[in-house]
């Protein structure tokens, strides 16, 4: 099955690169507006295929939407990453514009495609896709608690000197700094509730830089990061081609759920050949709620400065 990736930049080439390397896709067509940059990606990538054994075939395009034309999944990494000191909110005004003229040329070539948004601010841009593209709620997935419940498995297994294999935990809410919820009363170490093993100095240390993973990386690259964020599309994208129906935390429209309507937020859902195939309903503490809620208050703020006509 074919995948697109819009936006050839660091963050999709290492979608196609992770997407390739585990070779479930037939094709990833990767589309740059830069005259020969996707080309030139791709190829890069193909050269790499007998040294790292796979079969995907991966082209470039600049620009020729057609040539996506039959897509199951379209991964939007468009759009331009932050500078070290900017929010993700910030992005808004660029990447709206953006968003919306690749979601109108995807939707024209595959009406079929399951989409998955990956530029920022991601809730608002995955909302945006929602009002512009017509496409079935189901078939529009934003990225971004994948990616954070890496972060935060990363923290953990830092904080309990572990292996990260032997962590398990979630991040839902906003995928921003301030709006991101880790559920650490669910997190584990293979089982057991990792409040068994660390104080609560760790614990809200781990919070802490859990919500802040990106900015962090963004200080130390200049600019946003890619590995992370290729590795949880690629996750997503082998979910929905293989219809693994794994449950994955995805910035999804909430029509009730968790209490909110009308807006895009971080919830465990299962993720299959449908794309959502269901949200999944977990109790939350009263402070998780207290904060899921006012996450979406923020969110819903940076939606109100949406244009859908511009
Ligand atoms: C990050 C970007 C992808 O968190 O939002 O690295």
């Amino acid at each position: 099955m074919k995948v697109t990736v819009v936006g050839a930049g660091a963050v999709g080439a290492s979608c196609a690169e992770y997407i390739a390397m585990k070779d479930f896709a037939s094709e990833v067509v990767l589309v740059d507006i830069k005259e020969g940059f996707a080309e030139g990606k791709a190829m890069d990538l193909m050269q790499t295929a007998s040294l790292n054994g796979f079969d995907t075939k991966i082209t470039g395009t600049t620009g020729d939407y057609s040539k996506t034309a039959g897509s199951k999944v379209a991964v939007i990494t468009s759009g331009i990453p932050r500078k070290p000191g900017m929010t993700r909110e910030e992005l808004i005004g660029i990447n709206a514009g953006i968003v919306k003229e690749v979601t109108e040329n995807l939707v024209k070539h595959s009406p079929d495609v399951i989409i998955i948004v990956v530029s920022n601010p991601m809730d608002t841009m995955a909302y945006l896709v929602h009002k512009t593209s017509g496409l079935p709620k189901e078939r529009i997935i934003g990225m971004g608690g994948a990616l954070d419940s890496a972060r935060f498995k990363y923290r953990l297994a830092e904080a309990l000197e572990s292996p990260i294999s032997d962590v398990d935990g979630m991040v839902i809410a906003a995928h921003s700094d301030t709006g991101m919820l880790p559920l650490f009363s669910k997190a584990t170490r293979n089982g057991v509730p990792v409040s068994e093993f660390l104080t609560d100095e760790q614990k809200a240390s781990v919070i802490e830089e859990t919500k802040v993973g990106g900015a962090t990386l963004t200080k130390l690259l200049g600019t946003s990061a890619w590995y992370a964020p290729g590795a949880a599309v690629s996750v997503m994208v082998q979910s929905i081609l293989c219809d693994q129906k794994k449950m994955i935390p995805c910035s999804l429209m909430l029509e009730g759920e968790y209490g909110q309507n009308d807006i895009c937020l971080g919830v465990p859902a299962i993720i299959g050949k449908n794309g959502v195939e269901k949200i999944v309903n977990i109790t939350l503490t009263v402070d998780e709620q207290l904060k899921f809620a006012e996450a979406a208050q923020a969110v819903r703020e940076v939606n109100g400065d949406l244009k859908f006509q511009s």
